[in-house]
């Protein structure tokens, strides 16, 4: 099963539903998913897998982003709703998922990977400890902010200023 790009906008009203019932099962916490595929903001890019038979079965969102910082603004890559259908984890889907997406960043001018997530999931990653700006939504499930540096582009020091909601 390969890795496939797609634009958000590309999603047909079938595709969206079809990643929704992926997404809720994933997030079951997030009824919003019920009615529709982001919480806030809608990210622009998404990786998906299908298991060939029309189901997606493994997805992340990528938010383009431009943030403030201390020594001026950045682009990030703000990686979203990672997630692999439960018959389907333990196989490196989202691994794969993510080497897909940590090769297209760089390629379209943005240096940093930026989520919030659960450090055992996310390899090459560091914490942030910077002083970090952002709107709070409410999920206790969200993660720790985390960063992967894609280019020789050294992540800066000082506050980072996200313009927004976290995703
Ligand atoms: C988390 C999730 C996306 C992992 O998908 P997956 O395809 O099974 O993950 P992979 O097999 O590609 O493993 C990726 C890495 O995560 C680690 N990992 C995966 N599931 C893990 C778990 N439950 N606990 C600890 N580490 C885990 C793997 O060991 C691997 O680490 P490595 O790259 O250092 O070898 C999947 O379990 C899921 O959808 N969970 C529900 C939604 C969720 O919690 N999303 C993450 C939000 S931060």
């Amino acid at each position: 099963m390969t890795v496939e790009y797609r634009e958000d906008a590309s999603l047909t009203r079938s595709e969206d539903a079809i990643l929704r019932r992926l997404l809720f099962s994933c997030f079951p916490h997030e009824p919003l998913f019920l009615v529709r595929r982001y919480l806030k903001e809608r990210p622009a890019h998404r990786w998906l897998i299908c298991d060939g038979k029309g189901e997606f079965v493994a997805h992340a969102a990528v938010h383009d982003k431009t943030a403030g910082s201390a020594s001026g603004d950045i682009r990030i890559g703000g990686i979203a709703e990672v997630c692999v259908s439960a018959k389907y984890r333990g196989r490196g889907f989202a691994r794969k998922m993510l080497t897909a997406v940590h090769a297209w960043l760089p390629a379209h001018g943005i240096p940093f990977a930026f989520l919030f997530g659960k450090p055992e999931i996310y390899s090459g990653y560091h914490l942030v400890e910077n002083e970090l700006r952002y709107e709070a939504l409410w999920n206790p499930w969200r993660g720790q902010p985390m960063v992967k540096c894609l280019t020789g582009t050294p992540w800066p020091a000082g506050w980072i200023d996200l313009r927004g909601g976290a995703f």
